[in-house]
């Protein structure tokens, strides 16, 4: 077996492969991975054949929708998971061929409803219902304690207690355990009373997690994350500096329109000299009136440098192939000492 452990942070991903048929799994992929797990399929000679999620992840962003698009190879998950895209739905008991390796699926709810962890040979994928020294917590949606008792104590750890267990997160780096160390050694595992390991869940007070909304969104549905909105404005557009800009402006050749494009207010307040204001949010709905010549050169600015990059992506897609947006925004313009005008 060729198996490979991604670190990202504190969350893990496992491609696993078949050393004779050269077909790969992999297990729990993350969006910012997504060149690596390429690479490493690459380097190995593996065909990755499945994309698995363990569960409907609320901390990170599943990259295993963007991933089959490029590898044009099906989403797994558990059938109980509400995301439309994925393809392979499993039922506790079913395995995924792949080459000869045999993933097999045990539902195992309690951490969100869709849990699922996988069993290889020697070896658990347990998502994040078993954590090296911890569990997955049961207070996001579709958590349930009770459930996670009964995933845990009459599933999981009745596992050969050999098995090696790979979680889906860890933040101590360390690579794996076992299921006979989790017994012994897992202080959450030691409430074996239902009411008790109940109990103890519900009170852990942990803090959410960063961008949960939005993992959820993304997760749950397949949409895009805002970076990736982002990074797709920004694939399809030219920058311009913002020392390029000053010194244009102060030669008094500046051949191009400047387009301001926040909010009335923002703009009132202060702007680059010579400035054409128009909201990102008229955009569309104006740009016949105000930009009519779509041969210009237009260096789009805002605030921060994001709503501008969306801005000039949406005027370079209306046909305005001079549209530039500005490499940062006002912020950083004003920070900077360059000159602002209020006329
Ligand atoms: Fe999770």
């Amino acid at each position: 077996m060729l198996f490979e452990t991604v670190v990202s942070g504190g969350c893990r991903s496992y491609l696993v492969g078949c050393e004779e048929t050269c077909a790969a799994a992999l297990i729990d992929p993350e969006l910012s991975q997504v060149d690596r797990y390429v690479a490493l399929a690459a380097r190995d000679g593996l065909r990755i054949k499945y994309l698995v999620d363990t569960h409907t992840h609320a901390d990170h962003f599943s990259a295993t929708q963007q991933l089959a698009k490029r590898f044009n190879v099906p989403v797994v998950m558990h059938v109980a998971s509400p995301a439309p895209f994925v393809d392979l739905r499993l039922q506790s008991g079913e395995l995924l061929v792949v080459g000869k390796l045999r993933l097999q699926a045990m539902h195992t709810p309690g951490h969100t409803g869709d849990s699922m962890c996988l069993t290889l040979e020697d070896r658990v994928f347990t998502g994040d219902t078993l954590l090296i020294g911890a569990t997955g917590r049961t207070d996001l949606p579709t958590g349930d304690a009770s459930a996670l008792y009964d995933s845990l104590f009459n599933n999981v750890l009745k596992l050969d207690p050999a098995t090696k267990v790979f979680p889906a997160h860890e933040y101590k780096g360390r690579t794996h355990t076992t299921i006979g160390q989790e017994l012994a050694e897992n202080p959450r595992l030691q409430q074996r009373d239902r009411g008790a390991f109940i109990e103890m869940m519900q009170n852990l007070n942990l803090t959410m997690p960063t961008h949960i909304t939005e993992a959820l969104r993304t997760n749950m549905t397949g949409g895009k994350t805002i970076a990736q909105m982002l990074a797709e404005a920004a694939a399809i557009v030219p920058f311009m500096s913002l020392a390029e800009l000053k010194a244009c402006i102060e030669s008094e050749r500046c051949d191009f329109l400047v387009l301001d494009v926040r909010e009335r207010d923002a703009f009132n307040e202060g702007h680059i000299r010579g400035a054409q204001h128009l909201p990102r949010g008229q955009l569309e709905l104006r740009v016949n009136q105000e930009l009519p010549d779509p041969t210009r050169r237009i260096l789009v600015y805002c605030e921060f440098g994001r709503v501008s990059t969306l801005a000039t992506a949406t005027l370079r897609q209306m046909g305005f192939k001079g549209a530039v947006a500005l490499d940062g925004g006002m912020k950083a313009w004003r920070e900077a000492g360059y000159p602002v005008t209020v006329e």
